[in-house]
């Protein structure tokens, strides 16, 4: 996909790639869709900031970054925590030398309850993760988006069918994914005009993730306060997910399957890249198809 991409920003006059010389912060870019997507900025010529509470993680792959010739560092921590913001920030400027050029908004978990048992913490944590810490996010980076250095500014915020669409049994992702549409169309109207930041929202369906592997995996998240939140979908919810009446899968989704971690990060980069140039203030779907 970054091949014929190159291919393409040859002939745009991109011969460094379609990012080259930008700087990117990519937050929960230790796995899944973000890894993914911080390998193929690089590949595209990006300075990328790996942001992610699992320190491992993000070491290795701004490691695997770093030693296949792009240039990435980690810089770890917990987004709940508002002073690792302001340091993720400070620290993603100091290794782009004073410029950032692309915020990805990733990061998350679900914490997933029906409505009417969902706990005033479940509620609070998930829109604290998906929509607040964003927004600091963004308000921390102003002074490097506020400007008018001819260079292109991006910023993109990860949603989800559930935020489209709603989800039963997720209350408080489909608030805070449907939230971060409103912000998103906000930054368009308010950084688009005299800065000419472009901010798109792009709404994931099913994508194999650790998010939404079998919850037998035993996979979980410790959130600031010490709760262990057990990760995925129960196993027998999974198995029955877009079943058709024959035991065929995915009938829900036109293109039959659910969509890999690569496909997921290639349409961030397209959003991110010239090619998007005239594109803001929009919720881009990909899923296959499904919810058409
Ligand atoms: N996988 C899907 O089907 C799907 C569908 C719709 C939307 N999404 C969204 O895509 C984004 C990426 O998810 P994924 O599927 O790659 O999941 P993932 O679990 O593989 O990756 C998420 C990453 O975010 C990190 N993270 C979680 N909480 C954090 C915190 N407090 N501070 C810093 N980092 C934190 C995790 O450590 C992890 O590396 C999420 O916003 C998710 O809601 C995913």
């Amino acid at each position: 996909m970054a091949d014929r991409l190159s291919q393409v920003a040859g002939h745009l006059n991109y011969p460094r790639g379609l990012l080259a010389g930008q700087v990117a912060i990519i937050t929960g870019s230790g796995q899944g869709i973000g890894a993914e997507a911080a390998r193929l900025f690089a590949n595209e010529g990006a300075k990328v900031v790996i942001s992610d509470v699992d320190a491992g993680k993000a070491q290795e792959v701004a490691k695997s970054i770093n030693s296949a010739g792009g240039s990435a560092i980690a810089i770890p921590g917990d987004l709940l925590n508002d002073s690792y913001i302001e340091e993720l920030v400070k620290k993603a400027a100091e290794f782009g030398n004073g410029k950032l050029h692309i915020i990805v908004n990733n990061a998350g978990f679900t914490w997933d309850g029906v409505l009417h048992k969902t706990t005033n913490k479940q509620w609070d944590t998930i829109l604290a993760l998906h929509c607040g810490a964003p927004f600091k996010l963004i308000r921390a980076a102003a002074p490097y988006f506020r400007v008018k250095d001819g260079e292109p500014r991006n910023i993109i915020n990860i949603s989800s069918t559930s935020g489209l669409h709603g989800n039963a049994g997720q209350a408080n992702y489909a608030v805070a994914k449907a939230g971060i549409t409103g912000l998103t169309k906000t930054i368009a109207k308010e950084w688009g005009p005299a800065f000419g930041v472009r901010a798109n929202t792009i709404a994931f369906g099913y994508i194999l993730t650790r998010l939404t592997q079998a919850k037998e995996e035993g996979a979980f998240v410790t959130t600031p306060d010490g709760t262990k939140v057990a990760l995925g979908i129960p196993g027998a919810q999974q198995a029955a997910r877009g079943k058709g009446a024959q035991g065929e899968q995915h009938v829900d989704i036109p293109l039959r399957r659910p969509g890999t971690a690569t496909e997921a990060a290639s349409s961030i980069l397209a959003v991110a890249s010239p090619l998007f140039g005239y594109v803001t203030g929009q919720t881009i779907s990909v899923t296959g198809g499904r919810n058409i």
